[in-house]
């Protein structure tokens, strides 16, 4: 079997790196329009004001969508422009902006994959204590109620939290993204343990209030590709690997307790205490929670083992292929990766990113070419191809992403899009990569 007749491809893309708008009809702030409008956090001093506009534009990409033949368009919801505080007050001019993209997706046949939060908290909240306060999984179950409220006749896929790992690591220990904390450690595991239970949370009203929903979590991997065959248990356990100090970038200590129903041995040994304040009511939600698996990859550890029997990290040679976000181009760890998370958790698995950013720009003749790309995506989906052919339950692809866009601490220089854009005019320009992943959809893959 290669990729199953039914394969999912999409593309994605998240509220605040490219709606706009961000204080027009009503939208409150959220914790990136206050971080972008700090003066040094964002690398080229850039917002995301107009990003590329698809508040205004979104019938365009649909089209552009339909023109690639995508399949599907998972995309995430503004919080506070639906909730201008983050609870209570409704504004329906958000509710109304969401109607309309969902309801022109499915005149193209487009499936729409919602994710809730793709790291745009309300600044109210964050006023609060954001995930700190313990009350932020009841405002996230509120929040979820509204989406499935409005949206849950016409959406059945959704997606809890985009890459907690990033949003809580980046947000609420390293600073380099909004909110801009540093958290001592045991104030970061109960902000971790505050998302765990509001996934939980929202996960049941989901399942509840939606008919034949289906719901994920996505989490942010750095795929392991073991260096040789005797390499395969280091790099495994590298892997789901977790302990003191060491969980909030790591796999299990986000999925042991959604699947597994438990957090990883090693986390108990030291946090004992503060795993207690998952009650088992608490814990009873968070696992069994979802229907399949969300994995976002880029790149990957190329794993050793060392003289004690131990995983290690291996330096790759100078001069090894890098995107232009300087990560390491690594095909296989889309391989390993999902054939590990099959082995571990035995769930559906969407890839639900994967992509390089690329110094783009347009030819003279008018065209953005962009082989490089094409290349790396080739490479991967023939990695993806291969753990689909052994039995992994892939059921979609999801290129990340749709349009160039924000990218967060990093600004709008990095491109991560099949459709260029052009940020002084907002024109769009589907480049090379955009044509070749329209064949690949067409064949399903056949042609890879
Ligand atoms: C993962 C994040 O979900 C997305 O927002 C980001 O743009 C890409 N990685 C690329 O860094």
């Amino acid at each position: 079997m290669s990729f199953r007749d039914e394969f999912v491809w999409g593309a994605a893309t998240a509220s605040y790196q490219i709606e706009g708008a961000a204080f027009e009809d009503g939208k409150g702030a959220n914790i990136w329009d206050v971080f972008t409008h700090t003066p040094g956090k964002i690398a080229d001093n850039s917002t995301g004001d107009v990003a590329c506009d698809h508040y205004h534009r979104f019938a365009d990409d649909i089209q552009i969508m339909a023109r690639l033949g995508i399949k599907a368009y998972r995309f995430s919801l503004s919080w506070s422009r639906l909730l201008p505080e983050g609870t209570g007050r409704i504004n329906q001019k958000g509710i109304d902006f969401y109607n309309s993209l969902i309801d022109e997706l499915l005149a193209y046949g487009i499936e729409p994959y919602i994710t809730l939060y793709h790291w745009d908290l309300p600044a109210n909240l964050q006023k609060q204590g954001g995930w700190q306060n313990e009350k932020s999984p009841e405002w996230f179950e509120e929040y979820a109620t509204l989406v499935a409220r409005c949206f849950g006749d016409r959406v059945r896929y959704f997606t809890t939290f985009n890459e907690p790992q990033v949003f809580m690591g980046c947000g609420y220990l390293v600073g380099e993204h909004a909110p801009g904390l540093s958290l001592r450690d045991e104030e970061l595991m109960l902000a971790c343990l505050n998302v765990l239970k509001a996934h939980g949370r929202a996960a049941k009203v989901l399942h509840n209030m939606v008919v034949e929903a289906r719901v994920g979590l996505t989490v942010a991997t750095t795929m392991v590709i073991p260096d040789t065959k005797e390499d395969v248990e280091s790099a495994r356990e590298l892997f789901f690997e977790t302990g003191k100090g060491n969980y909030v970038f790591m796999q299990s200590f986000w999925m042991d307790p959604i699947v597994l129903g438990r957090f990883p041995q090693p986390l108990l040994d030291c946090y004992g205490d503060l795993l207690a304040s998952v009650t088992p009511g608490d814990m009873a939600l968070i696992s069994k929670s979802i229907d399949f698996i969300g994995l976002n990859n880029y790149t990957s550890h190329q794993v050793g083992t060392d003289a004690n029997g131990r995983p290690e990290i291996l330096t790759r040679h100078r001069g090894f292929p890098k995107t232009a976000m300087n990560w390491d181009i690594t095909p296989e760890g889309i391989y390993w990766g999902t054939k590990f998370y099959h082995e571990r958790y035995h769930m559906p698995i969407y890839i639900t990113e994967n992509g390089m950013a690329n110094g783009d720009f347009v030819s003279q003749d008018g065209k953005v070419h962009d082989p490089q790309r094409i290349d790396f995506l080739h490479r991967y989906l023939l990695n993806l191809k291969r753990a689909a052919e052994e039995g992994v339950d892939l059921r979609g692809y999801f290129q990340w992403s749709l349009l160039d866009n924000f990218e967060w601490a990093c600004g709008y220089d990095k491109r991560f899009g099949i459709v260029y854009v052009d940020y002084e005019t907002l024109e769009r320009t589907i480049k090379d990569s955009g044509y070749w992943y329209r064949d690949v959809v067409f064949q399903n893959g056949e042609n890879l």
